[in-house]
């Protein structure tokens, strides 16, 4: 890690004190903004406009943006650290001088009107669930916790989990009826959003079951522990907590891998469980202590004051080249913040920053930056 942060300072610092050509820049003349303002306009205003407003969804403002920023994402296209074709070839054509004017152009215009990101609603994800959960309460209880034996509890689940298990309920892997019709009504980002509220209750202990000996059951659980977690309380969003699941949907769950659902490590570890093994170890994982897998209530804001470190006030010095990102363009935020988190642009700081965050959460910290005012 320090020594990327090395090579980031040090290409940053060569990037600054040489063309492009290599040769050592010895006086450079200051930028031309009028002559910035005639590339501009023959070449940028199609998209970035002359007001360094993106022209349509998706497209970043570059207005008021930092000037070091501009450069440094100049310089990434240029290398293919980031892609943009059509870009890549318009600068690939201009000379250094060219570049520094239209940037000094951008970088000097007054920021976007703050009109245009104030009408963006803001969206949170906590509260979005929460009320979308209303319609799974009659049977899953009002905050996940269910009571009716064969009813899973979804009260402090893994997320990642959830929105996979309603997938398979959608695509016929698994099978309920009543749900069904329910399911089908939801976006990927009303189930995100369910999810994430329901990862956020405190699990409700469960009635112990009639059958089983969790006495018995716990010394069969020692292979599960490795993904499941101790005592059955995960620590990965993709996979389930049973610690305080309901008995009998465990008992079926686990039978369900032998027909029809299906996960190639599930399936192995369950296949040589007798009846009497699957009941102990329902009976042992139903009788422990589950907690929430999620802070949802206050993900949103914890993760902007985290973000704020670098990209709030005052950073235009860091050693860095941190972009301006309130007032930007929403759907431009929300494309980028994907693009790192799935590996399809490059930087270290930023990929461990929106790696394991859900395009629910991503939206709403898209929208909360792109409402504020631009400065
Ligand atoms: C055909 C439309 C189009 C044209 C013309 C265009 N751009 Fe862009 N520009 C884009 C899009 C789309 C992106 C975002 C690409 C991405 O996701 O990396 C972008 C990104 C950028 C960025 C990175 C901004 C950031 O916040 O990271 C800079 C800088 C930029 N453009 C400068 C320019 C300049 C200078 C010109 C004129 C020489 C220009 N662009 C012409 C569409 C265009
Ligand atoms: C009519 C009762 C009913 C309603 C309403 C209902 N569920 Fe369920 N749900 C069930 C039952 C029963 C199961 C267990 C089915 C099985 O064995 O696969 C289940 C299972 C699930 C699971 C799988 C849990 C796990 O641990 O794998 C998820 C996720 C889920 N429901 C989400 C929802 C959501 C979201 C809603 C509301 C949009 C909802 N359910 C509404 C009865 C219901
Ligand atoms: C290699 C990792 C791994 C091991 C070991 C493992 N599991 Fe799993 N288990 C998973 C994953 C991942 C899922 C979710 C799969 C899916 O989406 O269907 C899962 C799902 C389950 C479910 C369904 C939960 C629900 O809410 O529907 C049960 C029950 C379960 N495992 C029990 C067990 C038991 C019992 C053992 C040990 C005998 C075990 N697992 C061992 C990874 C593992
Ligand atoms: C440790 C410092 C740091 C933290 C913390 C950080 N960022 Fe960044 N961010 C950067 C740097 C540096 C870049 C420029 C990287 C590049 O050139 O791709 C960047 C780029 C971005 C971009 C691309 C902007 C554009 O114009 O293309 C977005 C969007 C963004 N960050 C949002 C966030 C959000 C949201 C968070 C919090 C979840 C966050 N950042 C946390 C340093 C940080």
């Amino acid at each position: 890690m320090k020594r990327l942060m090395l090579a980031v300072l040090l290409s940053a610092a060569l990037a600054g004190c040489s063309d492009r050509g290599g040769t050592p820049a010895v006086a450079v003349a200051p930028a031309d903004r009028d002559a910035g303002k005639a590339l501009a306009e023959r070449d940028c205003r199609g998209c970035h406009g002359l007001d360094g407003r993106g022209a349509a969804p998706g497209i970043p403002h570059l207005a008021a943006q930092s000037e070091r920023y501009l450069d440094a994402s100049i310089e990434a296209y240029l290398e293919g650290r980031r892609t943009h074709a059509a870009l890549r070839d318009m600068i690939g054509g201009m000379s250094e001088a060219d570049l520094r004017n239209v940037v000094a152009y951008y970088a000097g215009l007054p920021p976007v009107d703050a009109a245009a990101g104030a009408a963006t609603a803001r969206f949170l994800p906590y509260e979005h669930g929460e009320s979308l959960a209303a319609g799974c309460a009659g049977c899953h209880g009002v905050d996940g916790n269910a009571s009716k034996p064969g009813t899973p509890t979804l009260a402090g689940q893994q997320p990642h989990y959830l929105v996979v298990a309603v997938h398979e309920y959608l695509n016929g892997v698994r099978t309920t009826d009543p749900m069904h019709a329910l399911l089908r009504r939801l976006s990927k980002l009303d189930v995100e959003s369910i999810a994430l509220y329901y990862a956020s209750q405190v699990p409700a202990a469960r009635d112990a079951p009639a059958f089983g000996d969790a006495a018995a059951g716990e010394p069969l659980t020692a292979v599960c522990g490795g993904c499941h977690g101790s005592h059955g309380v995960s620590t990965d969003a993709a996979t389930p907590n049973l610690a305080g699941q309901d008995a009998h949907y465990l008992v079926s769950a686990i039978k369900a891998y032998r027909k029809t659902r299906r996960h190639a490590g599930m399936e192995a570890y369950v296949a040589g469980l007798s009846q009497q093994d699957i009941e102990n170890i329902a009976a042992f994982y139903a009788a422990q202590k589950s907690r929430p897998a999620e802070k949802g209530r206050t993900l949103v804001q914890d993760l902007i004051e985290k973000c704020d470190r670098c990209h709030g006030p005052g950073v235009e010095n860091a050693a860095v080249a941190v972009p301006k990102i309130r007032g930007q363009d929403k759907d431009y935020l929300i494309m980028a913040l994907r693009a790192y988190r799935d590996d399809r642009r490059e930087s270290s700081t930023m990929h461990v920053m929106s790696l394991p965050y859900s395009d629910s959460i991503i939206e709403g910290v898209a929208a909360y930056y792109a409402a504020e005012p631009a400065r």
